[in-house]
């Protein structure tokens, strides 16, 4: 059965921290100078119906470093634009490519297009979940702790697509998150409370003071998401108090770490010393898309 990269709540842990293994892997023969070619002859379809900087560039360059060759594919310029069916998209492509990467607004467009399809599809950010960069995000993670599990992830700000994905990682992984969002702004309920139930320990509060106690991972997103331009007035004003600045930081262990998904929005939902500050590791965060991702892609494709 083909295996997709949809949400990481389709993988075991275990799994996960296999792919994990593999990524620090990948990352030590990369930078030896090591080749390291798993996917020689292989090609991924890259189908954008969002922007992006870190994903398309680390996807493009992980699948070169590994011996194969990535295509950029946007609504503008396929038929896809021109309203030709995701169904029918996915058995072309299938016939193309060895796998695909899509990023888009609904999880159910890359449900449907991994239905069709007989080649494995990687979510590269859906409205809901953002999976690959939950995979970078715990990789940079691992590299400072030396682990994940037991640890104290903070989320502060949107109840977002990251903040869906660190819920669905700190089930997997078995580490306790705390997410401080906005009243209204919480995130998906279905899965929070699946994690909940799969024994998760996850509290969820609107004072971002609480999340952050003592936190050994202190995490947070842009307040308005990709498609959300238009609140962005509305967001500002609803999240005063979630700027996670170097106050809030001081709450937490003294040697936690900042991650940030990026693009960042400086002075909105994080001051500019917090992201260039001593407990930030967003550029290590950014670097890892890259071996995560190259992991992710050996998994499905050998
Ligand atoms: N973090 C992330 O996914 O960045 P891009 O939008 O630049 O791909
Ligand atoms: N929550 C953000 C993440 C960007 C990588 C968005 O969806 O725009």
């Amino acid at each position: 059965m083909t295996r997709h990269f949809l949400s990481l709540a389709d993988w075991t842990g275990e799994e996960l921290g296999g792919i994990l293994d593999l990524a620090a892997d990948l990352k030590n023969k990369q930078q030896q100078g090591e080749p390291h070619p798993l996917l020689a002859g292989k090609t991924l379809g890259m189908l954008f119906e969002k922007s992006s900087t870190r994903t398309r560039v680390s996807f493009e360059v992980g699948l070169t470093q590994l011996g194969g060759h990535a295509i950029f594919l946007s609504p503008r310029d396929t038929q896809i634009g021109r309203g030709e069916p995701i169904k029918d998209t996915a058995r072309v492509l299938s016939r193309y490519v060895d796998a695909v990467m899509v990023r888009t607004f609904a999880q159910e467009t890359v449900e449907e297009l991994a239905n069709w399809s007989t080649i494995p599809i990687i979510n590269g950010l859906t409205d809901l979940l953002h999976p690959c960069q939950l995979m970078a995000d715990l990789l940079t993670v691992k590299e400072r702790f030396g682990k994940v599990e037991g640890l104290k992830a903070a989320w502060v700000g949107d109840g977002n697509n990251m903040a869906n994905s660190w819920i669905n990682a700190a089930a997997a992984f078995g580490f306790k998150l705390a997410l401080a969002c906005p009243g209204g702004y919480n995130p998906d309920e279905k899965i929070l409370e699946d994690a909940r139930n799969s024994g998760a320990d996850i509290l969820l509060t609107e004072d971002p003071r609480e999340a952050v106690e003592s936190a050994d991972v202190v995490t947070t997103d842009v307040w308005a998401s990709m498609g959300q331009e238009e609140e962005q007035a509305k967001r500002e004003a609803d999240f005063q108090g979630f700027m996670v600045d170097e106050g809030l930081m001081n709450l937490s262990a003294e040697h936690s770490i900042f991650l940030h998904c990026l693009p960042a929005h400086r002075g909105e939902e994080v001051s500019e010393g917090v992201l260039e500050g001593p407990h930030s590791v967003v550029w290590d965060q950014a670097e890892n898309r890259l071996h995560a991702q190259k992991a992710i892609l050996a998994t499905l494709l050998t």
